[in-house]
């Protein structure tokens, strides 16, 4: 691996502990104002000094986050769908490397949708960007996408997905937890990162599920709605960093939690 590349993808997976805390707050691309993310400076604006690194889109990057931020940005390249449209997984690539390269990203990240009418594109999509990644020395973060059918979030059905997208060359693959995750992790070389999906009834059960998912294999998370839809998201997202990074638990990390809501953060 070359020089950039590894630098990029230090900035994304901290050496220190291997792992990674990334805010994702790439929603609207299909979702338009998603809850608690209409605003997306107001949301993103106090817990960018907490993230690893950020992931959104281009317009959201350019109209919404000032350009001194050194919070790495790992920018979602793949779209051109929408919620009340024909097939979420009919995406293509939205954003050229040539511009990630300008954007300054560390990372671009696209989704695939094993298993739909799609399947064939969104995977040659993925093949094609890590081809122009390895080239410009640009991580490709793979998403493995469900689209509206959640239920689809098993063991087996995951490990296929991450496994297909790690053989294609992605450097970094988002996936869901699921019950026997160590399988999803185990059986795909390159290093896993949970999303948190729709928010959980309580904090506690986003905590849990990023520890589980840690214990189980995963380098870390790549969460939005569990952390930007609670009523004190800086101090989810400290939570959170004190499971991936120092080996905090849950109930060590909720009751973080609980401290620096106490103290109104
Ligand atoms: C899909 O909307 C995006 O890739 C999200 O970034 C991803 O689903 C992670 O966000 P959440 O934790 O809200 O599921």
């Amino acid at each position: 691996m070359d020089w950039g590349m590894k630098n990029r993808l230090a900035r994304v997976i901290k050496p220190k502990t291997g792992r990674g805390v990334m805010l994702a707050v790439d929603h609207g691309y299909f979702l338009g104002p998603t809850y608690r993310l209409e605003e997306p400076r107001r949301t993103i604006g106090p817990l960018l000094a907490y993230a690893d690194s950020i992931m959104l889109t281009r317009g959201v990057l350019r109209t919404s986050v000032d350009a001194d931020t050194d919070t790495p940005i790992v920018l979602r390249v793949s779209g051109g769908t929408s919620i009340v449209g024909r097939a979420l997984s009919d995406e293509g690539i939205t954003t050229p490397m040539k511009e990630a390269i300008r954007l300054n990203a560390a990372a671009v990240a696209l989704s695939i949708f094993v298993g739909t009418e799609h399947e064939h594109q969104t995977l040659l999509n993925l093949s094609q960007t890590v081809s122009e990644g390895e080239e410009y020395g640009m991580p490709v973060l793979a998403v493995t996408a469900v689209g509206k059918e959640l239920e689809k979030r098993d063991a087996r059905y995951l490990s296929l997905a991450c496994r297909i997208a790690a053989e294609l060359g992605a450097h970094i693959v988002k996936t869901y937890y699921c019950e026997g995750f160590e399988k999803v992790a185990g059986s795909c070389p390159v290093p896993v990162v949970v999303a948190g999906g729709p928010k959980l009834d309580t904090e506690m059960d986003a905590l849990q599920l990023t520890y589980n998912a840690v214990q189980a294999g995963a380098v870390g998370v790549d969460m939005g709605r569990n952390i930007w839809q609670s009523d004190f998201p800086v101090a989810m997202l400290r939570a959170i960093r004190l499971i991936v990074h120092e080996n905090g638990n849950a109930r060590q990390a909720h009751e973080l939690f609980l401290s620096l809501k106490q103290q109104g953060k």
